[in-house]
């Protein structure tokens, strides 16, 4: 008899086993009543993948893998794999997963994921980024760059701002990084945001984790001490379905991004969508980009996106690493 369900409390041990830590979104893989598996899949993201010794080579991961995608639902899922994994790429293929290009560290720059991990430095040290589940070119608007930048800094128990709230969609995705362990608040100027963001929250078992409040962002140093936040997103523009008439503005927006970054850690993330179609659209994106884009190199590394060959106003994605090295 083979099952795949949520980790309970019980597995702890077996979870020790297979080195996989009893956390939100872990799938046990169950043969005759015993734990032989686990992967953990939260927030469209896998942590990891392991099968016990005895058990491996016989389509174990495939099964834990292909039900945990399939209980997960719709949506793009993403993943890492460390150089040299020829197992657990051969398992990515099997189940749908490409592998997704990156670029190089720039000569003499060390990344920092593989310092932490303690593998050697350079390029061939690089872990490999996986994606399933998403069109071709995926990543290809702001949002998704911003999300899937997100997705690999974030970690559970973070703590970060969405200086944005809107309706609650970064706010909710911060908070499905973050965990229950983590923390995350969000400001907006608008009552009718606020309430959509804490409904959401709530409705997505959140409340706990996340929470919006009415206050400008012009206010983010009153609610963290400077080198306390891991994450701070912005989403600039007008609410989606709310008044277009209230919208952020370059004289707030970025002084309030440069609140956010002496906010954050070192090592923290900061990631910006540019949307400039509504009034003072093309100012604020002048300024935006002007402030992130001159930022000292020696104190942040700056990434932005540029989809200018599309018609309208594409929105312009923003990634900022406050560097710790
Ligand atoms: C594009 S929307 C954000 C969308 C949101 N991230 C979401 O997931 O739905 C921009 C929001 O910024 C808010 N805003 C404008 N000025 C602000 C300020 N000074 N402080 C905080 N929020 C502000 C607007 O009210 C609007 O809800």
């Amino acid at each position: 008899m083979l099952e795949v369900r949520a980790a309970r409390h019980g597995d702890a041990p077996a979870l020790d086993a297979l080195g996989a830590a009893p956390e939100a979104g872990v799938f046990v893989l169950e043969k005759n009543g015993a734990v032989i598996g686990a992967l953990t899949l939260r927030a469209g993201e896998i942590f990891g993948c392991a099968v016990a010794p005895e058990w491996r080579g016989r389509g174990y991961g495939t099964f834990l893998l292909r039900r945990a995608l399939r209980a997960a639902g719709p949506g793009p899922v993403y993943t890492q794999t460390p150089p040299g994994n020829a197992a657990m790429e051969a398992l990515l293929r099997r189940c749908g997963f490409r592998p997704q290009e990156q670029a190089l560290p720039a000569a003499g720059e060390e990344p920092a994921r593989a310092r932490e991990a303690g593998a050697a430095a350079g390029p061939l040290s690089l872990p490999q980024k996986w994606v399933r589940g998403a069109p071709d070119g995926d990543g290809e608007n702001a949002l998704a760059v911003a999300h899937a930048f997100l997705r690999t800094h974030v970690r559970p128990g973070a703590f970060a701002l969405d200086a944005t709230a809107g309706n609650g969609h970064d706010t909710l995705f911060l908070c499905r990084l973050v965990g229950a362990a983590g923390r995350v608040l969000a400001f907006d100027v608008q009552p009718q945001a606020v309430e959509n963001t804490n409904a959401r929250l709530r409705e997505n078992g959140c409340g706990q984790v996340g929470r919006a409040v009415l206050d400008s962002h012009a206010n983010l140093a009153a609610y963290a001490a400077p080198g306390s936040v891991d994450a701070a997103v912005f989403n600039l523009g007008y609410l989606p379905g709310g008044d277009h008439g209230v919208f952020t503005t370059p004289g707030v927006s970025v002084p309030a991004m440069r609140t956010a970054l002496e906010l954050l850690r070192p090592g923290g993330v900061m990631t910006v969508c540019v949307y400039y179609g509504g009034p003072q659209g093309m100012a604020e994106k002048d300024a935006v980009l002007a402030f992130l884009t001159g930022l000292p190199p020696e104190g942040y590394r700056v990434s932005v996106r540029d989809f200018s060959g599309r018609p309208g106003c594409p929105p312009i994605p923003v990634c900022i690493e406050k560097r710790a090295w």
